[in-house]
């Protein structure tokens, strides 16, 4: 008999490319829960646009690959990390291709585009929605597979260990399922011998950023709750160019539009990259966002353009149709006229610190995809690697677990709502949000200074108090478990930007310009906080 409210072998949190991937893998070997807190078009995987690296042209080469990788990383990326997944690339594409991904050929062969600081052609796109098409790939076989459960709109709340049964288990802790918050607000226990949290990254820290709404870092938060050290978390990356949009939110305007041709430009028309780097609007993308950001600052203005009728109408309407149609809706056509664009918050190039098969601090507890740093990016991501990254993980993980003896699982105790008043008002949520939005895109954007962290810090230390006093005394809501999340991410972004007494990469200071000869993770643990 069933002990627990669900029991499973394998619960993944998370349906993007790494959640996906896994459970297709995993279902081979066990029962599978997947679960995701919107749909499963809600993931930064379905909102990629670029493509996916890897090397597929006899001109190009892994050595390349590799060291492209490790010159935008800045020093920081772990080597090994970027050898096991970078060396997985053209297998990986390959395999997306038998999985029924239909990426754009040129003739026989992939077409191959191009994005800043690859010093090759080597990104498998399929038009400007290769998230869409990999997602659906992956998804197809995961509904039809009876070995797997979707809970759609279901929220894991937080992972229960054996720690938190109170020493229930002797010897190291152990990671034995979730809760999870179903569409009643009701909050149940899925058991599991293994759980993977694939949750995506935390865009939603700022105000302006690129992600889902669903990117609020839950994973992260989980993790760190849990007792997983989290590393490099102050390597944010912004996308330079992002459609500045002051009546709505913000939109990518995928880097290959540079890759093929287009322009950075001030008003008048003025390009204004090579004053920057001698790769012009193909510089790594720490270069291009800080450059915009600072032309924006030194012009007063509240926006740069982004010109790519160069391209021709033909290259536009036939590689980038979805951007072309989402623009003309908003009454701007790139065929024509240059699009007004910004830098917004777009990846997460630190996260909880594991090896590139997912493995933590905690057994029986899996990080992959963006929620996971591996090394892989070090300071920099180099465009088009998450994809790559997701899938390698995922599959690493699957190796890794599916071989793992079987454990039994112990009963799981039920959510304890008792003692919880009805929420009276829901304004001091709403204020937070904003508040920490706020906060951390106007002290820990683009570019950090010890002043601005320390306020961050003192803000974001008294938001999170209040949230926590408010949480344990409130019925819980999705709205409500983000925002602590989000709280806690945010304040760890800041402790980690406080300890790079360096600018390196993504982080920039103007207190620390210098970039130190040794390049050094930040780890912080929570034994520590
Ligand atoms: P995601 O795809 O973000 O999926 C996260 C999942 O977790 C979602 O299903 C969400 O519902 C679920 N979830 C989160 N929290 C919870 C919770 N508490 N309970 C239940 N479910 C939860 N990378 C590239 O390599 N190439 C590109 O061209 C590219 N373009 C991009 C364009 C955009 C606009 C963005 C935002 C990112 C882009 N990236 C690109 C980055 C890449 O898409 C992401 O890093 C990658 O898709 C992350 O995949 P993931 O599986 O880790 O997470
Ligand atoms: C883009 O298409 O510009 C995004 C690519 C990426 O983030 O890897």
């Amino acid at each position: 008999m069933m002990k627990n409210n669900h029991e499973f072998d394998y619960l993944i949190i998370g349906s993007g490319a790494a959640g996906l991937f896994a459970a297709n893998k995993l279902a081979e070997h066990g029962r599978v829960a997947i679960i995701n807190k919107g749909e499963f078009s809600e993931s930064s995987t379905w909102y990629a646009q670029g493509g996916i690296a890897g090397v597929m042209d006899a001109a190009d080469s892994v050595e390349n690959h590799i060291a492209d990788t490790l010159r935008v990383g800045c020093g920081l990326c772990h080597a090994d990390a970027v050898e096991e997944i970078i060396g997985s690339g053209r297998r990986i594409i390959e395999e997306l291709i038998e999985y029924g991904t239909i990426f754009d050929t040129e003739g026989e062969k992939l077409h191959l585009t191009r994005e800043a600081a690859h010093s090759h052609r080597r990104i498998a796109h399929a038009k400007d929605a290769t998230g869409k098409a990999v997602g659906e790939a992956l998804l197809a076989p995961v509904v039809n597979n009876p070995n797997i459960t979707c809970f759609q709109k279901h929220m894991a709340v937080d992972v229960i260990t054996a720690r938190h049964l109170g020493g229930y288990m002797q010897g190291p802790n152990r990671c034995l399922g979730a809760y999870v918050l179903n569409l009643d607000g009701k909050v149940f226990n899925i058991a599991a011998r293994h759980t993977i949290l694939a949750t995506g990254g935390a865009g939603k820290v700022y105000r302006y950023t690129s992600n889902p709404h669903v990117a609020t870092g839950d994973g992260i938060a989980m993790a760190w709750r849990a007792g997983c050290p989290v590393m490099n978390l102050e390597f944010i990356q912004f996308h330079p160019t992002c459609l500045y949009n002051p009546q709505g939110s913000t939109q990518l305007l995928t880097e290959a539009l540079r890759g093929e041709g287009a322009l950075l430009t001030d008003a008048q028309g003025r390009r204004f990259m090579p004053d920057y780097d001698s790769n012009g609007e193909l510089a790594p993308r720490d270069i291009v966002a800080r450059a915009v950001d600072h032309e924006m600052k030194k012009l007063g203005c509240d926006h740069m353009y982004l010109d790519a009728r160069a391209l021709g109408k033909k290259k536009i309407e036939a590689h980038f149709p979805n951007i072309l149609n989402r623009l003309l809706k908003l009454g701007i056509d790139m065929r024509e006229q240059p699009v007004p664009v910004v830098p917004a918050a777009h990846y997460l190039c630190g996260g909880v610190q594991t090896d590139v098969a997912g493995r933590t601090a905690i057994n029986g507890l899996h990080i992959i995809g963006e929620t996971a740093c591996t090394g892989l990016h070090g300071a920099n991501r180099l465009a088009s690697n998450s994809l790559l990254e997701c899938l390698v993980m995922a599959e690493r993980c699957a190796g890794f677990v599916s071989t793992q003896p079987e454990i039994s699982q112990p009963h799981l105790p039920e959510w304890d709502a008792s003692g919880v008043k009805p929420e009276t008002e829901r304004v001091q949520i709403k204020q937070n949000w904003e508040e920490i939005r706020t906060t951390m895109s106007n002290y820990v954007g683009i570019v950090r200074s010890d002043e601005r962290l320390r306020r961050a810090r003192r803000r974001l230390a008294i938001i999170r108090e209040e949230i926590a006093s408010y949480y344990w005394q409130h019925p819980i809501s999705r709205n409500l478990i983000e925002l602590r999340n989000l709280s806690l991410v945010a304040e760890l972004i800041v402790r980690s930007a406080q300890q790079r007494m360096e600018s390196r990469g993504l982080n920039y200071s103007t207190d620390h310009p210098q970039t130190l000869p040794e390049a050094k993770d930040t780890v912080l643990s929570p034994d520590f906080w």
